[in-house]
């Protein structure tokens, strides 16, 4: 397993009760916090994602770690089935997706993304975003992610990348430890959450290494695409037949 990956599982086994407390407490400006702090852009990178997810008409799809929803609202934006199932770990987030308008045509779930409560082969297409980078251990949420699709399905995700071009990497570090914590403060009250973002981004894997573990843990057609300069990837795929 790819070191990276292999630390960030021993690195704190307390984690997931921040990351929930951390969720829990900004859940009701998370949304605005979003459209801010990536100029809008959040919604065409979940455009593409949900896209390049190749959902069968009328299929079944799991988003994992789905917060208020927004890929699962996409989903349903994208007309090719309203059976989705949003699962995450923190209530208040779901509460807050289920409050927004057309919430109640998404399936709602408590669940941590490291023990899914669904059976193998259940689902067409899993999705995530930004997930990974909170969970201990990446290549055991990735198993369960294909566990859950049925053969041929994507699994398919959206993350934060530690490694913007190297041309505007000064602005993006400064935008990420500066304009970031100081926007979370000013709007949500809540500095520290918002220094999180760029920590556990920084930390996170690089595009390659996140394509490489996603093909070692059983994945194939693994392929990706970064947006923002870089400092965005989606990844996709396909769980063999
Ligand atoms: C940054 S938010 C992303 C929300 C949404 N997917 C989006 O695209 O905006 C990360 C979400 O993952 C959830 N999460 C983190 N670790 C999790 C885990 N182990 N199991 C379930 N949900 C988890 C958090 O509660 C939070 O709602």
């Amino acid at each position: 397993m790819n070191p990276r990956a292999k630390n960030l599982i021993m690195k704190d086994r307390s984690r997931p009760t921040l990351v929930r407390t951390m969720f829990a407490r900004i859940s009701s400006h998370y949304d605005t916090l979003n459209r801010i702090m990536t100029f809008g852009r959040d919604k065409s990178w979940r455009h593409f994602l949900v896209n390049i997810a190749c959902i069968p008409k009328g299929g079944h799809v799991l988003d994992v770690g789905t917060g208020t929803g927004d890929i699962a609202f996409e989903v349903l934006r994208n007309n090719k089935t309203n059976r989705v199932v949003g699962v995450d770990f923190t209530l208040e987030m779901i509460d807050m997706g289920h409050r927004r308008p057309g919430g109640r045509k998404i399936a709602w779930c408590r669940a941590d993304a490291l023990q899914l409560p669904f059976p193998d082969n259940t689902f067409d297409v899993v999705t995530s975003g930004f997930l990974l980078r909170n969970v201990t251990d990446i290549g055991a949420a990735l198993k369960e992610q294909i566990r859950v699709v049925k053969p041929g399905g994507r699994v398919v995700c959206l993350e934060t990348s530690p490694n913007p071009y190297r041309l505007i990497r000064p602005f993006v570090l400064f935008h990420m430890k500066n304009i970031i914590p100081f926007l979370g403060h000013l709007i949500a009250g809540q500095k520290k959450a918002y220094q999180y973002l760029p920590a556990s981004t920084l930390e996170f894997m690089k595009p390659e290494e996140l394509a490489a573990l996603m093909a070692e843990v059983g994945l194939c057609n693994v392929s990706y695409k970064r947006f923002m300069f870089g400092t965005i990837a989606a990844h996709w795929g396909e769980r063999p037949i």
